[in-house]
């Protein structure tokens, strides 16, 4: 199956590059080189990549090795027409972020985190990555007695807010998106949800250059339905990234293929995006299964995509069909778009109407007919 460039369908680095180690193993599978990583994404039609610092370059390097490093990949991007469409600093891995990088106790660890995430963000500029991403895996608790959660994110916004303003001084075309996990690998993670986040970002100095990155196993691992909270996104015109993968609710963090899991709830995802016009990168965050050998890696990178395309078709062919729009009218779907009180509120008129909810009580909804027609227009029953 092919890939419609249109989709700009991208990968992180550390996805297709995973070792498949996980707390109870070693890794089963080799380091791979990010170049040739670069060259079979681009042959199976993927659009971009996305990137960790150290993805690329490891920790502590020398500065001229850092450009060989970065020089080699660029080039790699360039004969290929591989684009990046997200950068991001590695603020977990060193043992040094231990209890947190923009929220840790100690003030050095702090400033180093904004230091190196500085470094990073020229990295991503260097890069031409239109998106910059802050996943906070360490900035959370397990104790929860050792930090107030308002110094906390008091600290967080501190980080961000110099953050922003370096990429102004700096004239970087780059926003930031944030991206909420309710926990793994701290027990608690400040801005759990797409909610939070959304606050948080409304404390902003500058509000207009930060939204958010949502990923399908965060929500889903808090037992919230991904596809609202991507709506409340959108809604907020907040969703500048995404993270696509497979999440089943009360698991660890699976990070399994898109729709590997709860083919319904990705249907949805799809068809809102594709519905809302997202323009922004459609990335996978997902691992391949620990099993796999160098092989089945690509299996999974040709199934994120397939699938996702698969969905889409799906979407644009249940909208189409003539009892799906008859059922959509049924259920009353057109109506919830229509404003509640049109001109200036009668409060008589609407206490009047309160007087009408046992006749309103009679109707049906349709819903049953609606979500049976949606599942078989998924089992290709339609
Ligand atoms: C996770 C996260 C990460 C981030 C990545 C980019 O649960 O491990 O999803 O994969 O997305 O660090 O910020
Ligand atoms: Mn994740
Ligand atoms: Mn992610």
């Amino acid at each position: 199956m092919t890939t419609a460039p249109e989709s700009r369908f991208t990968f992180g680095l550390w996805t297709v590059n995973n070792p498949g180690r996980d707390p109870f193993g070693d890794a089963t599978r080799a380091p791979v080189d990010p170049v040739d990583s670069v060259h079979r994404l681009a042959e199976l039609g993927a659009w971009g990549v996305s990137l960790h610092d150290n993805d690329l370059v490891p920790y502590g390097v020398s500065a001229s090795e850092r450009d060989r490093i970065v020089g080699r990949f660029q080039a790699a991007l360039t004969s290929t027409g591989l684009g990046v469409g997200m950068a991001t600093t590695n603020l977990f891995g060193h043992p040094a972020f231990k209890d947190g990088a923009f929220t840790a106790n100690d003030r050095r660890v702090r400033r180093a985190a904004i230091g190196k995430a500085m470094q990073s963000i020229d990295l991503g500029a260097e890069l031409g990555a239109e998106v910059y991403v802050f996943w906070g895996g360490r900035e959370g608790t397990e104790a929860g007695v050792a930090k107030d959660p308002r110094d906390a994110l008091e600290r967080y916004r501190e980080a961000i807010n110099l953050l922003c303003a370096y990429v102004r001084e700096q004239g970087y075309d780059l926003r930031f998106a944030i991206e909420p996990k309710p926990n793994e690998p701290r027990g608690d993670i400040f801005l759990p949800t797409v909610g939070h986040a959304l606050h948080f970002i409304s404390t902003l100095e500058h509000p207009e250059m930060v939204g958010v990155n949502p990923e399908v196993a965060h929500e889903t691992m808090a037992g919230l339905s991904f596809h609202h909270g991507v709506g409340q996104a959108l809604w907020a015109d907040k969703l500048f990234h995404i993270d696509l993968n497979g999440q089943r609710i009360g698991r660890y963090d699976q990070d399994f293929r898109f729709g590997a899991e709860d083919l319904k709830e990705a249907f949805l995802l799809v068809r809102l995006l594709e519905r809302a016009g997202y323009t922004g990168p459609r990335h996978f965050d997902a691992h391949p299964y620990r099993n796999e050998n160098p092989d089945g890696v690509w299996d999974f990178v040709r199934g994120c995509m397939d699938t996702y395309r698969l969905l889409a078709e799906r979407a644009v062919h249940f909208d189409g069909l003539a009892e799906v729009q008859a059922a959509l009218a049924h259920a009353s779907v057109p109506e919830l778009h229509e404003p509640t009180v049109v001109g200036a509120a009668d409060p008589e008129v609407l206490k009047a109407e309160a007087g009408q909810l046992d006749a309103l009580a009679q109707r049906g909804y349709y819903n049953e007919a609606l979500d049976q027609l949606l599942t078989e227009v998924l089992l290709g029953a339609r």
